[in-house]
């Protein structure tokens, strides 16, 4: 954990920026009272959000059902998501308000009104029907950032299919064993996807996981990338072609509060990723109250751009539900960030008038090294708000955020929150909060949070582990397939509450600066991944004999994954060779950014690898304590070896 970083910042990080007067004169919220409201009754704070915010088909008759680990929220009342993120828009005459500004990677652009949406969404969703998807089914979606992927996800929703996306950057392996997992029997996915240039064939590596794949009964292609597929007969049917014949009326359902929206799969800190349970009430409570509390939104002019691609939760959360429930006009773009030049996000900001920027530490730190001439070449003044997620942001970034993105003038919020709890827990109110450069400030209202020590024990002033006291809206209603592995993963640490995994500190004013992970899953570019899947990845290769993986902090992109490995007697085997093994088996997100190889792993006489030493080695540290080692020798050569080859950039 970045522990040494943090107390630095709270070592010199004194700067405050209150909301300016002309901020707060336009702001939704600009005083406190919202936190006595949630503070006073926090499930009747979060019922009438539920109400204020969200059209139900019929009342709930209680609002939260909690009995550890189990959370019910707004029982007993039905809703539909899709009628909730498009119908009720377009029904209130706003069909035509712009739902996305779609730029694609090689410049085409298409504009998407709620009303376009809603005929599409309607369209896609008798498709599903017509392929068998009936109620309580998975569905699988593997794509580019195109619209077509709000579309399926809302078609799902609309019919009652839980969908099961997958980042289109993971590999044939890692889709096959999410689909495997979740049961799913609709795969939907894209020819290819646009990026840097070059269209990525998306098809071809669902192919290869759909050999291993036995309740897939068909799959519905998009064609994006014009790229060349092969289709099955049978099988696999081109999105156009059905969609040309699909009846356009496809009424709304009401769902029951409780009913399986979604499943996102998530880094844990053993192997096996966990399928995170969202259902439909409470979860579009949270994401429409956060999006618009927190982001002040203002849907009649506000221009809002996430980053994130749908495959992760930001993408569920703040690109499809909690936006399009809001009826906010979004930018959805496709690409990557330097295509064709380092100044593409400015471009689109400046060409779509975006008023709100949000986006990951990491991409904030690469612009920063691209430099800000890239951002002064474009007139950024219609940005009032700014925001970031994914892990800690360093106050360095924040301040260029602000000031080269910001122009001085604009809110950043900090947002803190993960997977499973489905939307943002911690973050300023951009109207009312002073905030502090790389810190989260405080939990918003109707949200409960303790920092607590090894103890559990209360900790008033400095660091501890970060809580949730209470239950959420929006939190994760289990693991799919897994209610032991559920409760015993959040819920037991400190009986009572929910741990998220996280340390955190508090300061004089009462102010949280997130630090990291404390367990074994690493933060890069703001996607978790656990040691020990890389390090399962790296021992199915033939060569390997052993291996350990640590996070270590780098300058970009928070953590790099470093790798140390023993090979098999009398097995030779290239490093590059061992990073593309482990792009085959998760994807090419988890390659290590380097790869020490070594006779010895640094083990306690008990056998288990001392990860805080290859940390600290990783980290070029003095260090610490050896003495516990069974052979003190190992650590010495690998930091030998670690001055010698220093990690690529
Ligand atoms: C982990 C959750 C939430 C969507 C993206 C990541 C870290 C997230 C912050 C923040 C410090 C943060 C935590 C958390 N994290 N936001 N503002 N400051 N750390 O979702 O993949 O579920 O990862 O990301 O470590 O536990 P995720």
């Amino acid at each position: 954990m970045t522990d040494a970083q943090a107390i630095d910042a709270l070592g010199w990080e004194r700067r405050t920026f209150p909301p300016s007067e002309a901020f707060k004169q336009n702001a939704l919220v600009s005083d406190t009272s919202m936190y006595d409201d949630g503070a006073a009754d926090y499930e009747g704070f979060w019922a009438r959000q539920a109400a204020d915010l969200l059209t139900w088909s019929k009342d709930w008759t209680t609002t939260c059902d909690w009995k550890l680990p189990a959370a019910q929220w707004f029982v007993g009342g039905e809703l539909n998501v899709s009628y909730n993120c498009l119908d009720r828009h377009v029904l209130a005459g706003r069909g035509d308000k712009v739902a996305f500004h779609f730029e694609g990677e090689p410049g085409d652009t298409r504009t998407i009104t709620y009303a376009d949406l809603l005929d599409e969404t309607q369209r896609f969703a008798n498709v599903l029907k017509s392929l068998g998807i009936v109620k309580g089914d998975r569905v699988n979606i593997y794509m580019p950032m195109i619209p077509e992927a709000a579309i399926a996800m809302l078609a799902c929703a609309r019919i009652g299919a839980a969908h099961s996306v997958v980042f289109g950057g993971f590999s044939a392996l890692s889709l096959t064993d999410r689909i495997n997992d979740a049961e799913a029997k609709l795969l939907i996915t894209a020819d290819g996807g646009w990026r840097r240039g070059e269209v990525f064939p998306l098809k071809q590596t669902a192919d290869e996981a759909l050999l291993h794949t036995p309740t897939i009964t068909d799959v519905v292609v998009v064609r994006r990338g014009g790229n060349e597929v092969s289709m099955q007969d049978g099988r696999d049917h081109w999105y156009h072609e059905l969609m040309a014949t699909a009846d356009p009326v496809c009424p709304a359902e009401p769902m029951d509060s409780e009913q399986l929206l979604f499943l996102l799969y998530t880094s844990g800190t053993t192997g096996r990723p966990k399928g995170i349970m969202h259902t439909s009430g409470g979860y579009l409570t949270q994401v429409a109250f956060t999006h618009k509390y927190v982001f002040d939104l203002h849907p009649e002019t506000d221009v809002f751009w996430c980053t994130a691609d749908v495959g992760w939760i930001t993408g569920h959360s703040y690109i499809v539900y909690g936006p399009l429930a809001n009826g906010a006009t979004q930018v959805m773009y496709e690409g990557v960030p330097n295509f064709p030049g380092n100044d593409r996000m400015w471009q689109i900001i400046e060409k779509y008038g975006v008023t709100i920027f949000y986006t990951a530490p990491t991409a904030i730190r690469t612009f920063m090294k691209w430099g800000a001439q890239e951002p002064a070449k474009h007139d950024l003044s219609s940005v009032r708000l700014l925001g970031s997620v994914g892990e800690p942001i360093n106050p360095e970034a924040w301040m260029w955020y602000q000031e080269h993105i910001g122009g001085g003038r604009c809110p950043v919020v900090d947002t803190w929150w993960q997977t499973e709890t489905g939307a943002i827990m911690i973050s300023p109110l951009p109207g009312a909060t002073t905030t502090k450069p790389g810190s989260a400030t405080f939990a918003l209202p109707g949200i409960g949070t303790e920092l607590v020590d090894e103890n559990g024990e209360h900790v008033e002033h400095g660091g501890g582990y970060l809580t949730l006291t209470q239950p959420w809206p929006a939190m994760l209603r289990g693991i799919w397939g897994d209610p032991e592995r559920y409760h015993e993963t959040y819920w037991t640490r400190f009986p009572g509450r929910y741990f998220a995994g996280d340390g955190a500190k508090l300061d004089d004013d009462g102010y949280l600066w997130l630090l990291g992970r404390v367990d074994d899953v690493m933060n890069v570019s703001g996607h978790r991944i656990s040691t020990t899947e890389v390090e399962s990845a790296l021992v199915s290769h033939p060569a390997v004999a052993e291996a350990a993986v640590v996070g270590a902090n780098d300058p970009t992109t928070g953590q790099a994954i470093i790798a140390y490995v023993t090979l098999r007697g009398g097995a030779e085997v290239d490093e590059q060779v061992l990073r593309n093994h482990v792009g085959t088996e998760i994807g090419s997100i988890a390659k290590p950014k380097a790869i020490y190889f070594t006779p010895d792993l640094p083990k306690t006489r008990s056998g288990k690898i001392m990860r805080r030493l290859l940390r600290d080695v990783a980290e070029g540290r003095n260090l610490g304590d050896t003495t516990t080692l069974a052979d003190a020798s190992v650590v010495s050569e690998l930091q030998r070896r670690a001055s010698e080859v220093p990690p690529e950039d």
